[in-house]
């Protein structure tokens, strides 16, 4: 009984991770074609796009970014925010996938 119930955690575990690393892998391909067009392959910002919108690009995984909830984060996507207009077409799990991907820019 306790062995099982040992065994059953584990194997949770297991799946969690798995799908947490498989969550990042497809926010890298999501992050590449939805974001890096303006904030850049590593969340720089691009000086065409800053110009363009005259703003200035935060990098993604300034401290002042990565400060942000992951709900605002999602605001940000799914609402926009500032020059930054929504960006349509993702899923709640893909948007999900795409924050875990900024959170692996931090400096
Ligand atoms: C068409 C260009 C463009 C695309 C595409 C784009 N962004 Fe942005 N983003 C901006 C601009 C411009 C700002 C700055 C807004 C401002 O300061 O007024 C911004 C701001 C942000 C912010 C908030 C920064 C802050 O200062 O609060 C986050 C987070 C963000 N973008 C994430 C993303 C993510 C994630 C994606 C892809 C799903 C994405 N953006 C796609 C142009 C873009």
């Amino acid at each position: 009984m306790k062995y099982t119930s040992l065994l059953r955690a584990f194997s949770l575990t297991a799946v969690f991770a798995v799908t947490a690393s498989a969550g990042a892998a497809e926010g890298k391909a999501l992050y590449a074609s939805k974001c890096a067009a303006c904030h850049g392959p590593a969340g720089e910002g691009k000086d065409a796009i800053a110009k363009m919108f005259k703003v200035t690009l935060q990098h993604l995984g300034s401290k002042e970014i990565q400060a942000k909830a992951d709900a605002d984060m999602k605001k940000a996507i799914t609402a926009g925010q500032g020059k930054m207009k929504p960006v349509a077409g993702l899923s709640d799990a893909q948007i999900a996938d795409v924050i875990a991907h900024v959170r692996t820019l931090k400096k």
